[in-house]
């Protein structure tokens, strides 16, 4: 476990002062001008050797990330955008930084822009955010009073300014491409990638976009070192990570754990366990709806880092666990997922527009008994058809889920259509 010196995000649960004042009794912006002064080729290097994956959910290399930005200007400016456009189900870490620990992110965003040579960065907050967008926009003011952003910022000779720019409440607006058309002013519709950000991104120019967390934790690793940060979790999955547990746990909560911990640990240290002890345990979701659930009696050995959870046929994702136990009806918990990926396709590519609607039809159908049981391979074989066919992760997102549903839970999906057996809990036409 996690010893509490250890901890990057001291003000978690909101019990300390987060104002800059208290920011700094927690030891934020202490030499900042020093880690500007280590260079960007350091920088990159310190961040490449922590071995920081990005936290938003694909866990790509943040610091390899990061050596793609130009190393001189072309003539075009460079940016960094930070993604608060935290909306995948079940994940709610960003927030808690964003309402309780804001000047950790925006001591990150200076130093990671002068790593990538940006005099500019954008925060993207989700719609939903008010409460912390205010408290965001607070500590931003804060920041640029006491001359540690703006021009000069904390004496360091580099001038930088900090936007925050609130979305509309699409979750598409998350994917980093949707995220600069909305940022230009666009409709939130993806890109096609290549290119990468960081050859063609906001109004065209070299642009990096990392997620909150991801950027949240750079000054720590500076401070401490490379390999202080890399010294938590398994090789390739090092670090400190919050993780959103929700669902049937005794107590739900957001902590700051290290990577790689067992599953088991997390929910028993920090949630008190499983509502009605582990027997009870039905399914869980290990990192946000995009990834396919995980039995419950195969979680209890898990271990929560992206190469285990890979291998499980699942993933890390953005860390938020939905724990479900015996009363769940897990294909209303998927169908429910499955109407979410519709209501939030973009519409762009025939896959994902037409193959979120068949899919979720068909779950409708599942859920409430009344699909042949030949349905269910065809329902999987849709999912084949929209998975990798698409022009962003969204395609994929909502096939995943169901494939989990149908890998682990088929006997169930059957006992319905056989017995038209729904569960009370079920009753999806009156929603
Ligand atoms: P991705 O794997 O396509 O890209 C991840 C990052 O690496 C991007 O910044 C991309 O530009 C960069 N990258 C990947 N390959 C590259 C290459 N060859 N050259 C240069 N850069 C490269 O994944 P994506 O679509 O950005 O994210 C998908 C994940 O997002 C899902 O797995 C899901 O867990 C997560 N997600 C998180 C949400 C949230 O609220 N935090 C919401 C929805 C999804
Ligand atoms: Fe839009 Fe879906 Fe295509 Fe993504 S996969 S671009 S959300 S239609």
């Amino acid at each position: 476990m996690l010893q509490d010196q250890d901890r990057i995000f001291t003000n978690i649960y909101g019990m300390a002062d987060r104002s800059l004042k208290g920011a700094q009794s927690r030891g934020h912006w202490d030499g900042t001008k020093d880690l500007i002064g280590l260079g960007r080729d350091k920088i990159v290097e310190i961040m490449k050797a922590s071995g920081l994956r990005g936290r938003g959910g694909a866990g790509f290399p943040t610091g390899l990330k990061w050596s793609f930005m130009p190393k001189e200007s072309d003539g075009r400016p460079a940016y960094l955008v930070i993604n608060a456009d935290e909306s995948e189900p079940g994940t709610c870490k960003d927030r808690e930084i964003m309402r309780h620990d804001p000047h950790t992110l925006i001591e990150g965003a200076l130093i990671a822009s002068f790593a990538m040579n940006a005099h500019a960065c954008y925060i993207y907050i989700r719609g939903e955010y008010i409460r912390e967008k205010e408290a965001l926009q607070a500590a931003i003011d804060e920041a640029y009073d006491a001359g540690l952003i703006g021009k000069n910022a904390c004496g360091s000779g580099w001038d930088f300014d900090l936007y925050l720019t609130h979305g509309a409440g699409a979750y598409i607006c998350g994917e980093e491409t949707a995220l600069i058309e909305s940022l230009e002013g666009k409709k939130g519709m993806p890109r096609m990638k290549p290119p990468f950000p960081a050859g063609a991104g906001l109004y065209g120019c070299p642009t990096t976009v990392n997620n909150v967390e991801s950027i949240a934790v750079v000054p720590t690793i500076l401070r401490r070192g490379a390999e202080w940060f890399a010294g938590f979790g398994r090789p390739n999955n090092a670090g400190t990570k919050l993780f959103a547990i929700s669902g049937h746990v005794n107590r739900p909560c957001v902590v700051e754990e290290a990577m790689s911990i067992p599953f088991e640990e997390l929910i028993e240290k920090h949630c008190g366990g499983i509502r009605g002890g582990w027997d009870n345990l039905k399914a869980v979701i290990p990192g946000g709806s995009s990834v396919p659930m995980i039995p419950g009696k195969d979680m209890r050995s898990a271990i929560m880092d992206f190469d285990y959870l890979r291998e499980q046929k699942s993933g890390l994702g953005t860390a938020a666990v939905i724990v479900m136990d015996q009363s769940t009806d897990v294909i209303k918990a998927i169908w429910r997922l499955s109407a979410f990926y519709k209501h939030e396709s973009c519409g762009q590519c025939t896959p994902c527009r037409e193959g979120t609607g068949w899919m979720m039809r068909v779950m409708d159908r599942l859920v409430k008994g009344e699909a042949e049981v030949e349905e269910i391979d065809m329902l999987l074989d849709v999912t084949k058809q929209v998975e990798g066919h698409t022009i962003c992760a969204l395609g994929d997102a909502a096939a995943w889920p169901i494939q989990g549903l149908i890998r682990h839970f088929r006997d169930e999906i059957e006992d319905r259509i056989k017995h038209k057996r729904v569960r009370p809990t079920a009753a999806v036409a009156a929603e």
